[in-house]
Order: C-alpha cells, then structure tokens, then sequence
C-alpha cells in the first residue's frame, strides 16, 4: 500500500534545503530558504519541461510519424506553454529578497550560479539552440563552469536530435511541397511580386514622409525584397543557413510557409497550431530570460555573477541571442493576403479536405 510521504520522496525532497548560512556556522539568513526552494521548485518544472520534449521528439523524430499522434505531440508542447509563465511568476516571488537580504548570504555561494544548470542546458540543447551562438564567458565555453561529468553530458546533448532538427525532417517530408503539373511556386512569386510592388509604391507615394524618411523606408523595403529572393534560391538559403542566419532547410521552410498560407485547409490545422506552439514556447522562454535578467538587475545592480559572467548584460545578450525557432517568427514577412494567394489546384485542395471514412462492414 502507498503512502503519500513515501510516494512522494518527501524525506528527500523536503530535507534538501541545507542553508549554507547555517552549515558554514554564521548567522542563519532567512531569505536563504526562499532563494533554495525557488530554485528547487525551477529545477522540478525544468525537469518536467525536459520529460515533456524528449517524448516530443522522439515521437516528431519517426519517419513517417503516424498523424494519430500529432494532437498528443501538440499537447506536451502545450503543457510546456502552460509551464512557463509559472517560471515568469516564480521570479516575482523571489523578488520580494532585497539586495541587503541576498548580501546576508550571497558570497557563501561563490561560484556556484544558476549558470551551472545542467537542466537548463539540456532544454535548451534538446530544442536546437545553435552551439555557435553560445556566448563565451571570460573567453571560456559555456560548459567551463560545470563540473566534468555535466559538462560531458551537455556536451553530449548538443549532438542528440533535437526539437528543431526533428520539426525540420517532419516538415521536409511533407507531401504537399509537391502538386503535379501545378507550379506552385511560381504563382506564389507573381502574388509576392504584386504585394512588393505595391507596397513600393505606396512609401513612394506617402505624403506624411519627407524625403529622408521616405528613403530610409526604401532602403529597408529593399532588404526586405531581398529576403523574397532567398526564399527561391534554394544555394542562397543554404549559405545563409551555413552563417546561422537561417536554422531550418530551404524545403522544410517552404513547407512551413505553405502551412502558414493555406492553414485554414483542414489537413493544415494541427500543423499550424503546431508552429505556433513554437513560436510561442520561444517567446515563453524569452519571457524569462528577461525576468530572470530584471531579477538580477534590481537584485545585484551592475556587478558580476557568481558563476563570473557581466552579470545582466550577460542575461539580456543572452535572451536576445538564444532563440531557437526564429524562422518560424519569419514567416509572417512572406504572407500575402488570403485573396492574392494562388487557387490550390482541385485536386491538392481534396487532398487537404478532412474525409470520413465510410465504416466498412463484411456482413
Ligand atoms: C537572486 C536571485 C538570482 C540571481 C542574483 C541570479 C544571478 C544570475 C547571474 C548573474 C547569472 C549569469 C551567470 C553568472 O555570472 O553567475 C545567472 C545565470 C542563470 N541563472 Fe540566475 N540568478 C538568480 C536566480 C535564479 C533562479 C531562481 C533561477 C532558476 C533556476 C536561475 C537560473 C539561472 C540560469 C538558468 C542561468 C543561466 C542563463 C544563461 O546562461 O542563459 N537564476 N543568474
């Protein structure tokens, strides 16, 4: 028979708030209690968001993956949503330490730093952080501040699949990228070349711009025209993509903006939602990196870290910098208005129709 304490690992759980200001014989600071069990409590919510994205990918990672499955990989990544703006309020909690309260105990930590945690790392390697985007600390790799075995595991997670190398092959393999005779592609040129053009037309003729305006307008109209280019120069792509400033394959992108596009055909709805779950676990994540980075801001001001980073500036470098989906973000550059898009051939648009299957009986 179970019992609750037991189930639950209480004995471990609940005597594993040891305050260094006790252990090391000073002045026990009581604001120490609060600052272990808001870690810990992060630390469980990192663990079930870890619990949550293995799963994930290891079901978007089978080729083919069976479709049944898509609403199940959806509501993990829900459930993961739903986390994080517990992260964010979690922050708030702690905020009510004052700086004087976290100086009571704050050296006894040196070096130690939520920079060392191992769990962190791997949400963040097992959603496809790029490794080149890591940011050196004191000209050392982010893993220098973990012990060995740590720094081996995250090494090792930064070559596993990830949530973005599976959601890339998911996405490259979809059938809808190619419609027979129907050249999809070039039509969608011509509605984007409309677009282009009139969007031109219309900062060229705005009245409220004087002419310095209206250039600058011009010139950053032009980058973005160039960026329609790369979307049909597939060598383009992928020299953008080797510099890291594009993360998924010309071919998944395409299928991701034909979803964007078409969504409201009913074969695209799950996948739809699915790219904006990530979209939005992206924003969630940033969300507290940016709390994290005020917390410690308005906690230790301009001075450095224990774990021997700049400190906030660090933090807000870091949430600026380490976003995983920003394709996804992109594809709201290449929308056109649902009326200019291209009519889906009859036959591409059956295949996206939800059909039921007339039960089929032998008796
Ligand atoms: C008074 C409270 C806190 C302060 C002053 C603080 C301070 C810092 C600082 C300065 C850094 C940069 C690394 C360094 O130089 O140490 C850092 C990193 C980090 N902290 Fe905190 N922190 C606090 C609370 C928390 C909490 C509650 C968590 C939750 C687990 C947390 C998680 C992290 C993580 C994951 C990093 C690494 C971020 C990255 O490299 O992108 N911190 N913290």
């Amino acid at each position: 028979m179970r019992y609750y304490w037991d189930y639950l690992g209480l004995d471990d759980l609940l005597g594993a708030q040891r305050l260094a200001s006790i252990e090391d014989g000073g002045a026990p600071a009581h604001d120490e209690m609060l600052f272990i069990v808001t870690h810990q409590a992060f630390e469980l919510w990192f663990k079930q968001i870890l619990w949550e994205l293995d799963a994930v990918v290891d079901t978007l990672a089978a080729a083919p993956v069976d479709e049944r499955e898509m609403g199940q990989v959806l509501h993990r990544l829900e459930r993961i949503k739903e986390i994080q703006p517990l992260l964010v309020q979690q922050f708030a909690v702690l905020e009510t330490m004052t700086p004087l309260d976290f100086l009571d105990f704050r050296d006894l930590l040196i070096p130690a730093s939520g920079f060392q945690s191992l769990q962190f790392r791997l949400v963040e390697n097992r959603l496809g952080l790029d490794p080149a985007k890591r940011m050196k600390i004191q000209g050392s790799h982010y893993t220098s501040r973990l012990s060995r075995e740590h720094a081996e595991r995250v090494a090792a997670s930064e070559s596993e699949p990830t949530l973005l190398g599976a959601l890339d092959a998911w996405l490259a393999r979809t059938p809808f990228l190619r419609f027979g005779d129907f050249d999809f592609w070039s039509a969608y040129r011509d509605a984007v070349t409309a677009m282009i053009e009139r969007d031109r037309a219309l900062i060229a003729s705005n009245a409220s711009l004087d002419e310095v305006s209206r250039q600058q307008q011009l010139d950053a109209f032009e980058t973005t025209v160039e960026t329609f280019a790369t979307l049909f120069d597939r060598d383009r792509w992928e020299e953008l993509r080797a510099q890291g400033k594009r993360r998924l394959s010309h071919e998944a992108f395409l299928a991701a903006l034909l979803i964007s596009l078409y969504r409201d055909e009913p074969a695209f709805h799950t996948p739809h939602r699915l790219l904006r779950t990530l979209v939005d676990l992206d924003i969630g994540f940033n969300a507290f990196r940016n709390a994290h980075a005020q917390l410690v801001h308005r906690t230790i001001g301009g001075r450095i870290g224990t774990g021997g980073t700049s400190g906030h500036e660090y933090l807000e470098a870091a949430a600026r910098r380490h976003r995983v989906f920003t394709d996804l973000f992109d594809l709201a550059t290449y929308s056109v208005p649902r009326d200019e898009l291209p009519a889906l051939p009859g036959d591409v648009r059956e295949q996206l129709r939800f059909r039921f299957q007339a039960a089929t009986g032998n008796g």
